[in-house]
C-alpha cells in the first residue's frame, strides 16, 4: 500500500483542474509528442527519450495518486522537457568528449530556452505549470541544480518527478560513450540519490509500484514505442486520463 502523498500540492490541482476543455488537451499533447518526436528523431541515441520521459512521469504521477488531469500535464511537460534543445547546435548535441565550459554553459541553457519557447501557451501558465515543470526539470533536491539552484519542495512538483524519469531513462538508454544500465541498475541508483539530486518521496513512490510496472514499462518502451504513441493504446493501465 502506497502511502498518501505528503504533499498538498493544492494551487497545481487547482490550476489544471481549470483544463475543462479536454479536446483541446487531446490536441495540444498530439502536437507536443509529434513535435519533440521531430527533434529527436534525427538522433539514435536520443530518439523516443521524451515520450520515454512522459511515459514515466505519467506512471509516477499516478502512483502518488495524483489527479488525472495533473497526471496528464506532467506528461506533457515530459514530452516538452528538452524542447529548448532545438536551439542547441548539433554538433555541440553529439559532441563524443568532454564539452568546453561554454558549450556546457549554452547546454545548460536548454531549459530557460523551452520555458520561453512555451510561454505563450495559456494552459501552460501559473504556478507550478508545465512552463515550470520544463523550466526546473534539472534542479536538484539538494540545491545544486539549475537554472535557479531551487531546493527541495521549492522545486515545482511535476519537475521534481520529470527529473527522476529524465534520468532513468537516461540510465537505461543507449549513448555513444557508455553502455545502458539495466533497468533494476537504474533503480538503485535513483535510491542511492534519493535525499540529495532527487525528491525521497517520489522515488520512494516510484520503487513502490516499479515491480508492476516495470513490465509494462519494458514492454511498451522497448517493443511498441513506434507504433503506440500513447501509454493507454497498449490498454494495459486504467486511467480515466483525457489524453492517456
Ligand atoms: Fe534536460
Ligand atoms: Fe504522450
Amino acid at each position: 500500500m502506497l502511502a498518501k502523498p505528503r504533499f498538498s500540492d493544492k494551487g497545481l490541482i487547482e490550476l489544471f483542474s481549470k483544463v475543462e476543455k479536454c479536446e483541446v488537451l487531446v490536441a495540444v499533447h498530439q502536437v507536443c509528442e509529434v513535435l519533440t518526436n521531430l527533434m529527436e528523431s534525427k538522433d539514435l541515441y536520443t530518439k523516443n527519450h521524451s515520450e520515454e520521459v512522459a511515459v514515466i512521469s505519467y506512471m509516477i504521477a499516478l502512483a502518488m495518486e495524483l489527479p488525472c488531469k495533473v497526471a496528464d500535464m506532467i506528461h506533457i511537460a515530459g514530452h516538452l522537457h528538452d524542447i529548448g534543445k532545438f536551439a542547441i547546435p548539433d554538433e555541440i548535441l553529439k559532441k563524443p568528449g568532454p564539452l568546453s565550459k561554454e558549450e556546457w554553459e549554452l547546454v545548460k541553457a536548454h531549459p530557460v530556452i523551452g520555458a520561453k519557447y512555451i510561454e505563450n501557451i495559456k494552459i501552460f501558465r501559473g504556478k507550478g505549470g508545465v512552463i515550470e515543470m520544463v523550466l526546473h526539470h534539472h534542479e536538484r533536491w539538494d540545491g545544486k541544480g539549475y537554472p535557479d539552484g531551487l531546493k527541495g519542495e521549492n522545486i515545482p512538483l511535476g519537475a521534481r518527478i520529470i527529473a527522476i524519469a529524465d534520468a532513468f531513462s537516461a540510465m537505461t538508454g543507449r549513448r555513444p560513450y557508455r553502455k545502458s544500465l539495466s533497468f533494476e541498475q537504474a533503480l538503485e541508483e535513483l535510491k542511492k540519490e534519493a535525499g540529495s539530486q532527487f525528491d525521497p518521496f517520489i522515488v520512494g513512490a516510484f520503487l513502490k509500484v516499479a515491480d508492476k510496472m516495470l513490465p509494462e514499462i519494458k514492454t511498451y518502451l522497448k517493443e511498441d514505442v513506434k507504433d503506440a504513441k500513447t501509454f493507454g493504446n497498449k490498454g494495459g493501465t486504467e486511467s480515466k486520463s483525457a489524453i492517456c
